[in-house]
């Protein structure tokens, strides 16, 4: 299977796509001053899924408006909620209860977005709703057995492709059964879906984990009102529970604030603060990989938001070093290695990374994508079936091809801070679907990028 995944996405890097939008990057440079990022993407689907599942009105704000959680929030108006977007992330969603949801009519399209397709697909399968969900190009390779089958465990009747990849078809009308299940991998979009199902679902359901994963779907539902008990590495649900609306405030994304931390932590002479950071401890791996890389990492004014932790983070850039990276923080981190491979490519010595195969599925086989840019760049990079071995040292300049994927097509536009000449990097569209205002931002920072898009 990842043989196959593996073999499926180096086909993908031939195809590269010529009028997708470029990002030239000028070398050199350093980040300084005070940003912001745009709102946590996990946090900004789930709002709006639980805001719609919800008893009353249900006031977001720090919603991410990019297309993946756009995607999600068309999806609910499919299903008949009403939701009004007031501009800056203010989101009302008029809840109806979980009953009021309906079958969408037309099959939901969620573009890029791994996490509204799985996530809803433990929704309506709770609910015995019908249903087709379908995706882009990269979300229509990817595997989708993984929610398949705990799902079929618990009575729902789904088909995909015959490959296990979407079209996904809920074909409804069952009502499900708890189950107990073990994930073959450590995966927050697995454990939410079945969690999900598990709410609508007769008697008790338990997942295990084999590591931990981001708990946003365990702490949101419980802001919801929901009794959702975790145990280590142990979540379980009571089906039958009714959600009650609330306020929310998203954090920003320390995903994106991934790219900033390492353009800033990696380059002597820059001084960055980014605000408002999501620091949930099962998303911050980043900070604390990047810390022993020697980063300078300063974690301001904490507090809780949204019954989250948040911090400003102030970044002083210094000359990294290379580590090996801990496994037990992979999966704190698994969203950043692309970024981390930029930390490591600047780094004095080497950085090993092992553990970290969930890279292989992500919106593009992120190893490779990232092992075949940084190579081309000079980088002195292996790659592994679950990581990579890189040896920090001087980088070129040249053009890379992210492949269509919004996380390495800025990890790339990143690395140009490091490089000797100037960084192309192919196929960066998807950049809006988790960062609207990335290149505007990072040139406010000191990044000298622009954008462009080919003609033909
Ligand atoms: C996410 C979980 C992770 C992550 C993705 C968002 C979520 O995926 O990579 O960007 O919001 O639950 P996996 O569950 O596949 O690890």
């Amino acid at each position: 299977m990842l043989i196959a995944q593996t073999l499926k996405w180096h086909f993908k890097l031939s195809a590269h796509n010529p009028t997708g939008l470029q990002f030239q990057v000028e070398d050199g440079g350093s980040l300084a001053g005070s940003i912001e990022v745009p709102g946590d993407k996990s946090m900004s689907h789930r709002s709006v899924m639980f805001g719609s599942m919800a008893n009353g009105i249900t006031e977001v704000s720090g919603f991410l408006e990019g297309e993946d959680a756009l995607h999600t929030l068309q999806a609910f108006e499919q299903m008949g909620v009403k939701i009004d977007q007031l501009g800056a992330g203010n989101l009302v969603i008029h809840g109806q209860g979980i009953k009021g949801l309906h079958a969408p009519k037309e099959p939901i399209y969620h573009g890029n977005a791994g996490t509204g397709m799985r996530l809803l697909a433990g929704v309506l399968a709770g609910l015995g709703l019908p249903a087709i969900l379908t995706g882009d190009e990269s979300l229509s390779g990817r595997p989708m057995g993984r929610i398949v089958d705990p799902l079929k465990l618990m009575g729902a009747n789904i088909t995909t492709a015959d490959n296990g990849t979407p079209p996904l078809n809920l074909h409804g009308g069952k009502q499900l059964k708890a189950i107990e299940y073990t994930t073959p991998m450590a995966s927050a979009q697995v454990k939410s879906c079945i969690l999900l199902a598990g709410l609508h679902a007769q008697g008790h359901t338990v997942v295990h984990e084999p590591d931990i994963t981001r708990d946003h779907t365990e702490r949101m539902l419980r802001g919801f009102g929901v009794d959702v008990q975790t145990n280590g590495l142990t979540a379980s649900i009571e089906g039958g529970q009714q959600l009650k609306a609330t306020n929310l405030t998203v954090p920003g994304d320390i995903s994106s604030a991934a790219f900033f931390l390492v353009g800033a932590a990696m380059i002597p002479g820059s001084v960055l603060t980014i605000n408002n950071v999501g620091l949930n401890p099962s998303r911050r791996g980043v900070v604390d990989i990047l810390r022993l890389m020697g980063a300078n990492i300063e974690e301001n004014n904490p507090r809780e938001s949204g019954g989250e932790l948040v911090a400003d983070l102030k970044v002083t850039g210094t000359q990294l070093k290379g580590i090996d990276v801990p496994k037990e923080l992979v999966s704190l981190a698994i969203d950043e290695f692309p970024a981390l491979f930029v930390a490591a490519a600047s780094a004095q010595g080497t950085t090993v990374v092992t553990g970290a195969e969930e890279l292989r599925v992500k919106e593009t086989d992120r190893i490779q994508v990232m092992a075949d840019g940084l190579r081309l760049l000079g980088v002195d990079i292996t790659d592994t079936p679950d990581g990579a071995r890189i040896v920090g040292g001087a980088i070129n300049g040249g053009t890379v091809d992210s492949c269509g994927d919004h996380r390495t097509a800025m990890s790339f536009a990143m690395a140009a801070l490091i490089a000797k000449e100037p960084i192309t990097v192919l196929d960066c569209d998807n950049v809006a679907t988790s960062f609207p205002g990335f290149v505007s931002l990072a040139s406010g920072a000191g990044l000298r990028v622009s954008e462009s898009r080919p003609s033909g």
